[in-house]
Formats: C-alpha cells, structure tokens, sequence
C-alpha cells in the first residue's frame, strides 16, 4: 500500500478477476494521465479514449477530464440522461452506437466517469463492447466511491428488476478522487453514507463508532472526514471481494441488510432510494438475529441510532398482515431465481458477522415475520 499524506493505494486482488488498485485521495484526479499510461499493457498507448458520464456529471466535470486525457489518445465524451430509469438496454445501446460512430475500436478504452449508474451503464458497455475493452472507473457519488466502483461487478436493469443483466468486468484502475464529491446533494451522500456504515456494522466496530460521530461532518461533505470514511470502507471493501474465493463466499457478507432492504425498495415500486431502505433492512435483520439469540442485543438499537444520524427514518412503515406478506413474498421471489430458501446475513454483534453457517443463514419464514409485525410498535 502507498501512503502519501491524503493519498492511498488499496489493491484488490483476486485469482479469477486478476489485480487492479483503487488509488483514493483528496485532488487525485490529476493523477489520471499518468495511471493511464501505467496501466497500458504492452507499452502501446490507449488507441481511443472514450469518457462515459451522465449530462449532469458530463457537466461538472466532462471538460476537465477531457483535458487531462487529451494528447494521450483521441478522447470522445459520451453522454447519457441521469437517473436509474436510464441504466437500461436502451442506453446501452445508444451508447455502443455511439462508440462505434466516433470510431473506438478494439484498442480502445472507456472511462466511466460518475456515480453508480455510469460505473454499472459504462462498465457492462465496456464489458460488450467488441467481446470486452477496459474500463477505468472513477466514481464521482458516494455511493460509487464506498460501493459500486470496487469489486468489478457491471449491469443494466430491465422491466423485470434491477441488475438483471451484467457482467463481471473488473476496471484497469479505480481513482477515487473524494473532493469530487463537493457538489453532490446531501441527500445523495447519505445513501452512500448507509453503506459505509454497513461496512462498520459487519467488520469494523470502531469505524462503525467514527461514522456515528462524524455523520454531520460527512453529510455537509467535509473533505478530511470524507477522505477517511472513502478510504476505510475502500479498505474493507478491497479486502472481503480479495478474500472471497478462498473464504467460502465471504462476499456475501456486503449483503446485510439487503435481504430486506430490497423487498423494502421493490415493494415501495422504487420510491424508496436503495440506501433509506438497506438502512431500515440493516435494522430489521439485526433484530431477526436478536429474535433468533445470535446477536447480541442492542445491535439494532445502536444501528437505528447510526440510521437516524444520516438523517434516514430508521424503521419501516407499519406492517400489517397484507404488508408483512408482500415483502416476504418479494425476499421470496429475490432469491427464487437463485432456486433456495432465502438467506440472511446475521451479525454477532456491531462489528462482527458469523462465519459459522456459512456467513448466511437460512431463517424461518415466522421469525422474520414477527420482526416486520414489530416494526409497527416501534415506530416513533
Ligand atoms: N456494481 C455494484 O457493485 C454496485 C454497488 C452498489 C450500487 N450499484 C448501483 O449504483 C447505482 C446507484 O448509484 P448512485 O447513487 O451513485 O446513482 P447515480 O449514478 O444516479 O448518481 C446519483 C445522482 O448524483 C449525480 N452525481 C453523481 N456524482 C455527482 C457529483 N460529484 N456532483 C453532483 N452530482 C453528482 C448523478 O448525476 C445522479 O443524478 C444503482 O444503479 C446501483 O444498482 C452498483
Ligand atoms: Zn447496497
């Protein structure tokens, strides 16, 4: 690992995805050109270099990364309208079109420029375009700094649900550059705030405490607290998608909160953003592992107390019979594709996971039910 002041370099490596660094950092997007031209195998530099951002990202930041890039290659920007609605075939398509128009070949390279949206979009164009180019990620929310833009994973949605169709496709490099993300809402950082703490919540207690102590520094995008939160959760992140293969699936543990969380998201028909609800599905599965004696209780309790300093509603709406069915019935139908009762990540306590089953668990149908009914008592 590199360290230079407020500049780090976290590895991820993995036997099937191969090795690429995430460099974080306040002011790092200058070291563009540079890690280009490092990560060009062969010595032959980038025969195109074609930006993938959002209008809105495209806007803030389109120009300056095209004049760190030019003189390097041929750099065409590529733009697409934002929002989840436009992570579609669709774009996927207008933006292929577009590749091909502007001339990019099999040489050529695409920079995904922005948040989630763009790493997923441009990573799975990436992945298609000609059997597959490379692709550089450099996320521009928090929730593409904290989540999306480690581990390789690239999709679009369909009618049908969310990351339907997708690839695996590592990046050459990830620059994470954190001073990028003074102009983003603080709404926005929240939902990426959300996965930061369930980061702490399954591996890391003290972080866990520091993103409770600083979430109104990070919320108004303070630069220093921001740095540090990017880079813990990087860390973490690196190190759990390393260390899958040879622990059994450990991935599976960035999964907390989202057995829930997404039958909360689906059955609200989206309205809900993905973060406020993994934040409430992060509550609701630790009570399930209270109920069940295996968390140490207060754990849900302490989340929702996290939950509530990113200024989220950290209970669900009140359930009664009909509801409790509908999101038990969408948890059901999340892992029927997978053919398998569906599973949990449990937590021992803030901080720690259970390795013993498997980091996931089976839980009957009853238990989690009598959470979900609960949560109308306890809603203030
Ligand atoms: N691949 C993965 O492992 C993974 C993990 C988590 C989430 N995701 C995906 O990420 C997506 C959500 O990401 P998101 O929340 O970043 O959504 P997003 O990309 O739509 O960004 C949210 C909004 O913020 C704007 N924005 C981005 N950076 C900005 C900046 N620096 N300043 C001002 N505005 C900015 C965007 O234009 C957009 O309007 C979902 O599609 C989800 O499926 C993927
Ligand atoms: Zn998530």
């Amino acid at each position: 690992m590199r360290s230079d002041g407020d500049i780090r370099e976290v590895t991820v490596e993995t036997e099937r995805a191969g090795r690429y660094p995430v460099r974080v950092g306040r002011g790092v997007l200058g070291d563009l050109p540079e890690l280009v031209r490092e990560h060009v195998s062969g010595g032959a530099d980038p025969a195109h270099l074609a930006i993938i951002s959002d209008d809105r990202v495209a806007e803030l930041y389109g120009d300056r990364v095209r004049g760190l890039l030019d003189g390097i290659a041929p750099v065409t920007l590529h733009t697409f309208p934002h929002g989840e609605q436009n992570k579609n075939r669709l774009q996927w398509a207008a933006l292929t079109d577009s590749l091909l128009e502007r001339g990019v070949g099999r040489d050529g390279w695409v920079i995904a420029l922005g948040g989630g949206v763009t790493g997923d979009l441009a990573g799975f164009v990436a992945a298609t375009y000609m059997r597959g180019i490379p692709v550089v990620q450099i996320p521009t929310s928090l929730v593409a700094m904290i989540d999306s833009a480690v581990g390789g994973k690239t999709g679009i949605d369909l009618p049908g649900g969310k990351n339907l169709v997708g690839a695996f496709h590592p990046p050459r490099f990830v620059l994470v550059d954190v001073e990028l993300t003074g102009t983003l809402p603080r709404r926005e950082r929240a939902q990426g705030l959300v996965e930061a703490l369930k980061h702490g919540a399954i591996l890391d207690v003290a972080y866990f405490e520091t993103l409770l102590a600083e979430a109104d520094r990070l919320l108004d995008g303070d630069p220093r607290a921001s740095f540090r939160a990017v880079l813990r959760s990087v860390e973490l992140k690196a190190r759990v998608v390393s260390l899958d293969e040879r622990e059994g699936g450990l991935r599976q543990i960035l999964n907390f909160g989202h057995t829930l969380g997404h039958a909360l998201e689906a059955s609200s028909g989206y309205r809900l953003p993905h973060g406020s609800a993994v934040a409430q599905g992060m509550v609701l599965e630790a009570r399930v592992g209270e109920r069940l004696g295996v968390t140490r209780r207060g754990t849900a309790d302490r989340i929702a107390e996290g939950v509530r300093r990113l200024e989220l509603e950290p209970e669900t709406g009140p359930s009664d019979e009909a509801r409790v069915d509908a999101l038990m019935e969408r948890a059901a139908r999340d892992k029927k594709a997978r053919a398998g009762a569906v599973r949990y990540v449990l937590l021992r306590e803030v901080g720690a996971t259970r390795p013993e089953e498997g980091w996931s668990r089976e839980v009957e149908d009853e238990v989690v039910r009598q959470v979900l009914r609960g949560a109308e008592g306890r809603r203030v």
